[in-house]
Parts: C-alpha cells; sequence; structure tokens
C-alpha cells in the first residue's frame, strides 16, 4: 500500500480530504505521519483525532534553514515514504530534499500554474482582472511552485468574488482535486520521466484538468 507522508503547517483541510478518501475507500494509502512545523497548527489536531503519528518539526532560531531541511530529511528517509505530500507547508525546502525525493514529492497550490506563483494568489487574481481561477496540483523541483503540473480544477470568478470568496471556492476544489491526483499515485499511475509527467505510461501534453 501507498505509504505517505503529509507535511502540513495550518489549518489541513487538505490532509483532511486525504483521510477522508482513505477512509471512504477511494483511496487505497497508508498515511504514516504527518509532520508539521508549526505547534498551533490545526491540522496536528486532526492527526490525533486520526491517531496518525505526527512530528512537530519547528525550525529553531539558532538552526540554518539547511540545518533544518538536513533534520526533516532525516525523519523523512526514517519513514521511507512512497509518496511526500505538501499540504499547505509553508517552507521552501532545499535543493537536495527535493532531488532525493524527485518523482515522489507532490504540491498542491492554489493558482492555476504557471499563473501566480508564490503568495497572495487570490489577491493577484482579482487584480489582474482574470476571469478564471483554480488550483494546481504539480510535482515539486527545486524551482519554486515551477514543477511540472499534473493536474488542475477551475472555475469562473464571479463580479462579487473577494478574496474569502475565492479562497473557499478554491478549497473547494482542492479537496477533490488532492485526493484523486493521490489515488492516480496509489495505482500506480503516475510517473516523472525527464521533467515531463506520464500518465498510464503517456506523455501528458498538458495537465489533466478536472471536470
Ligand atoms: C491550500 O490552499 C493550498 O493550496 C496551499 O495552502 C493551503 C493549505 O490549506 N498550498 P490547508 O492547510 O490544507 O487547509
Amino acid at each position: 500500500m501507498l505509504n505517505i507522508v503529509v507535511l502540513i503547517s495550518g489549518h489541513g483541510s487538505n490532509l483532511q480530504a486525504i483521510i477522508n478518501a482513505i477512509d471512504s475507500g477511494q483511496l487505497n494509502a497508508h498515511i504514516s505521519a504527518i509532520i508539521c512545523n508549526k505547534a498551533n497548527a490545526a491540522g496536528l489536531e486532526r492527526a490525533r483525532t486520526h491517531n496518525i503519528p505526527a512530528y512537530l518539526l519547528q525550525k529553531h532560531k539558532s538552526q540554518t534553514s539547511e540545518e533544518y531541511d538536513l533534520r526533516l530529511q532525516e525523519v523523512l528517509n526514517n519513514l521511507k515514504p512512497d509518496l511526500v505530500v505538501l499540504a499547505g507547508f509553508m517552507r521552501i525546502l532545499s535543493k537536495n530534499l527535493v532531488n532525493q525525493f524527485k518523482g515522489k514529492i507532490i504540491n498542491i497550490h492554489p493558482s492555476l500554474l504557471p499563473k501566480y506563483r508564490g503568495l497572495s494568489t487570490h489577491e493577484r487574481v482579482l487584480n489582474a482582472g482574470d476571469d478564471t481561477h483554480g488550483c494546481s496540483v504539480h510535482f515539486v523541483t527545486p524551482d519554486l511552485d515551477g514543477g511540472p503540473v499534473i493536474a488542475q480544477a477551475s472555475f469562473e470568478i464571479a463580479s462579487k468574488d473577494n478574496i474569502n470568496s475565492l479562497s473557499a471556492k478554491v478549497q473547494l476544489l482542492e479537496h477533490k482535486l488532492y485526493p484523486m491526483i493521490v489515488a492516480w499515485f496509489a495505482l500506480e499511475r503516475l510517473e516523472l520521466n525527464d521533467e515531463q509527467v506520464f500518465l498510464d505510461g503517456t506523455l501528458m501534453q498538458q495537465p489533466y484538468l478536472m471536470e
């Protein structure tokens, strides 16, 4: 069974969506642990509720980012995940760590990549006057939010939308899209080869668009 480790920093609603997909039998995987870098993250409570081991890995002031990532890498290596799932983990991972898990580490991002890498995506979408918005699941590479995109889900922006409503609409889609893509991994349908995504052995010319 696919051994997943989920990395979070906050609310953990995507973690919950993955837990729910496992519980309902839609996803044949096992979350061996959650790693969190924030002591007050609500996602930690979700881990407790579901009896999932949680590692609180905070960065100490005296620690450099490299040292923190080495510690994170050590914890991950002990857990031996088949797939590392970034679900709102608010740290930039070192090149070394990302390369070690290349093809086995994915992220969900609240924009239609390659548009709006980085933070404040909803605000930037509104400022640009875009017609559509959504979320993307991508393989993680050392290029921040720049790894090959696997799948996306989108919606039309309404004239009355604001940052909060966009955030809520994006999250609704994320909670469907992310478990679905993790399930593809569990079924061994996805592969990263030479910076390109293969689904069922066929090169994906463009990201899968969820209906
Ligand atoms: C999500 O919107 C995701 O796109 C971004 O961080 C947020 C995490 O939300 N990377 P949650 O902690 O899963 O509720």
